[in-house]
């Protein structure tokens, strides 16, 4: 492990994200109010606002080990392209993370180059940097109606859609059988706007194979690698504007349903990616009850995808940071009393590549 001291400051020009999630993970107890946050300049003389009793980062404390001490794991999101490319980064993620989740590297559009053709070579690369570092890799996703290539619009229809999506599940989750901590097994199948008679947002595999895709994606996954935790995985559940209270209970019944058919699903995964102008609309009493309820069924619960985005919040940077720090330790302080909560990853540790800035 790289004995690498890097300050709180440094790491900030990284993430402000993952500084307050270390803050909240390790020092929450201890955490100073932001409004007790001291003031301190880097060396560019920039301002820099730390909770107070949040301790420098470096190898001794990093943020794995800040979240383990409460018995939470703490990961990351990262792309072959960057972590290839930016051995700083690199060190960092691995210094901080337990759990590394290929953001894009383990999707179609990154996998399947054709109809009967793989390339694993970013996929390969990410899975041995994991192990070499000794992170629990998360895989991400196997089923999604989105990042497919253009040749499954062109090549799959009704007539070969199960056996295309059971084929590419069965030799991609079993390539990696043994080293996978969890997988996303399907991504995002619930409407934004679900109704009770369709809950389904549309997607090929609903077309081809229909609403019992879900289920048969998990038990092909289960069979592939029967060790790795199996997760369904949904966003637009941290708010409480219309949509996203249709949306828990779309949710819940789709895990009851699964649960009562028997389908081995182990998890869910809540992406929580924050607006930061709109935290207005996170209601702690409506999202402690939805995390009770799938708690009640026997399922863990991953914050699979963390971040805030930021570009309605004040040009001003102190201010910004401020808000992003309050929208972080408003949400993680009500995610962290539920007891099922997990794993908790940011979608990605450092901002120099973060998708808000696509
Ligand atoms: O790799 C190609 C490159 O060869 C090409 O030149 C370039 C031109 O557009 O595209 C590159 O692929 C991009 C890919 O990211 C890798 O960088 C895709 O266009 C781009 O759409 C893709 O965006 C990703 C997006 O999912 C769609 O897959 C984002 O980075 C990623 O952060 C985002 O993550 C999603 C989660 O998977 C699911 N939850 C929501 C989350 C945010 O949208």
């Amino acid at each position: 492990m790289h004995d690498w001291a890097i300050t709180r400051r440094q790491l900030l020009r990284f993430s402000t994200a993952s500084i307050v999630t270390a803050g909240v993970t390790s020092c929450r107890s201890l955490l100073a109010t932001r409004s007790e946050a001291s003031d301190q300049s880097d060396e560019n003389n920039n301002r820099v606002i730390l909770p107070s009793t949040c301790v420098p980062l470096n190898s001794e404390c990093p943020l794995k080990d800040q979240a383990a001490s409460r018995g939470l794991i703490y990961g990351a999101a990262g792309k072959y392209k960057t972590l290839s490319a930016d051995l700083d980064l690199a060190n960092v993620l691995a210094q901080e993370c337990a759990l590394l989740v290929p953001e894009n590297d383990f999707k179609w559009q990154a996998l399947r180059p054709g109809l009967n053709q793989f390339d694993f070579s970013r996929s390969d690369w990410m899975a041995d940097f994991a192990m070499e570092r000794e992170m629990l890799l998360r895989g991400h996703t196997l089923v999604w109606y989105k990042s497919l290539p253009r040749w499954v619009e062109e090549q799959v229809s009704v007539e070969n859609g199960e056996a295309v999506m059971v084929d590419h599940i069965r030799t991609v989750a079993h390539r990696y059988a043994g080293r996978m901590h969890s997988w996303d097994v399907v991504n995002e199948a619930i409407a934004p706007e679900p109704t009770v008679e369709n809950p389904w947002r549309p997607s090929p595999w609903l077309d081809w194979i229909g609403p019992d895709y879900v289920a048969k994606a998990f038990h092909a996954a289960h069979e592939a690698d029967p060790e790795a935790l199996l997760i369904y995985n949904e966003n637009g559940l941290w708010w409480d504007a219309p949509e996203g209270e249709a949306k828990k209970v779309a949710v819940l019944r789709l895990l009851e349903n699964l649960k009562t058919q028997g389908v081995p699903i182990h998890g869910v995964g809540i992406q929580s990616h924050l607006r930061g102008h709109l935290m207005e609309q996170f209601q702690p009493e409506k999202m402690r009850q939805f995390l009770q309820h799938v708690a009640d069924l026997d399922l863990e619960i991953f914050i699979s995808e963390l971040d805030v985005r930021d570009t309605e919040l004040p040009d001003d940077i102190e201010e910004r940071d401020r808000l992003i720090a309050g929208a972080y330790q408003d949400y993680l302080s009500v995610i962290l009393e539920q007891p099922a909560v997990s794993t908790i990853v940011t979608w990605g540790l450092s901002d120099r590549d973060t998708w808000h800035s696509k």
